[in-house]
């Protein structure tokens, strides 16, 4: 198999690529499924690879009069399975804001997982002074456009290294934030702001769980991912040098190793 598309007007645009097990790749904010370019190419040789656009962002409709929560994106997810007819457990991995949203589906669809990939997220909810900086954000999104919200991601994005050798890392991800919707992004602001705290899930986890992070993450930084993975039964942290949030595209490389030894250790 190897489409890309939306199966019916209800279900997610996804990338669907590769044979073998399922693994569901959920991005980060304010992003798309351009992010995991590289790991749908390398997961996508031995495993059917699955990588929606959230509801709003890249190419998937927002709901009209969305007001959703973390909840209502997890449930996408399982409507996008249920549209494709798969209903074996999957490997979910979830980056960042798309961690969020792999921790609520653990919740509500633990039966349906085989093995969750949490990437430079955490589990912990917003603080009230980062949820109001959040909702303050959202207005002047809706306001003036995406750019804004681009402008106060970039600067917490990326390692030292990046900022000074790979400017055109830091040039994609900017180009991709800015293709997204001031709708989508509002509504995505606002579903982070009210994120239930995950924490207390975390030691009902029963399935092999992998952590990544970027040694100089600024926004979910390894000493917070430390404490998730110290929560969870099963779990193994892997932390890549020389990377800062946007791990997937500052070091593809060492992402896409993590991530299929640890799936080879599974299948
Ligand atoms: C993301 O990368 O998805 C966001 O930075 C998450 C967040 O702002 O909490």
């Amino acid at each position: 198999m190897n489409q890309a598309g939306k199966t019916n007007a209800d279900t997610l645009w996804t990338i669907d690529q590769g044979q073998g097990p399922v693994v569901v790749l959920v991005h980060g904010f304010p992003l798309d499924h351009r992010m995991w370019q590289r790991q749908i190419d390398a997961l996508s040789k031995h495993h059917r690879v699955l990588a929606p656009d959230l509801p709003g962002f890249g190419r998937s409709d927002l709901p009209p009069d969305a007001k959703l929560e973390m909840d209502c994106y997890a449930q996408s997810l399982a409507e996008l399975l249920d549209s494709k007819g798969i209903d074996e457990p999957v490997h979910l991995a979830g980056f960042s804001m798309g961690g969020y949203i792999a921790l609520a589906f653990s919740r509500k669809y633990a039966d349906r997982l085989a093995s969750l990939m949490l990437i430079d997220t955490k589990a912990a909810p917003d603080t009230p002074e980062a949820a109001k900086g959040r909702d303050e954000l959202a207005k002047k999104v809706m306001e003036t456009g995406t750019q804004v919200a681009a402008e106060a991601m970039m600067p917490k994005l990326f390692s030292q290294v990046t900022h000074g050798r790979q400017p055109e890392v830091e040039d994609r991800v900017n180009e991709i934030m800015l293709d997204q919707s001031p709708e989508a992004v509002a509504t995505a602001l606002g579903a982070m702001a009210r994120r239930p705290d995950s924490t207390p899930g975390l030691a009902k986890l029963d399935i092999p769980v992998l952590l990544i992070v970027g040694q100089e993450d600024a926004i979910t930084p390894p000493a917070e991912m430390k404490k998730v993975a110290g929560a969870i039964k099963d779990a193994k942290l892997v932390t890549i040098a020389g990377a800062g949030h946007m791990t997937t595209l500052e070091k593809p490389g060492d992402v896409d190793e993590a991530m299929l030894a640890f799936l080879n250790s599974l299948d």
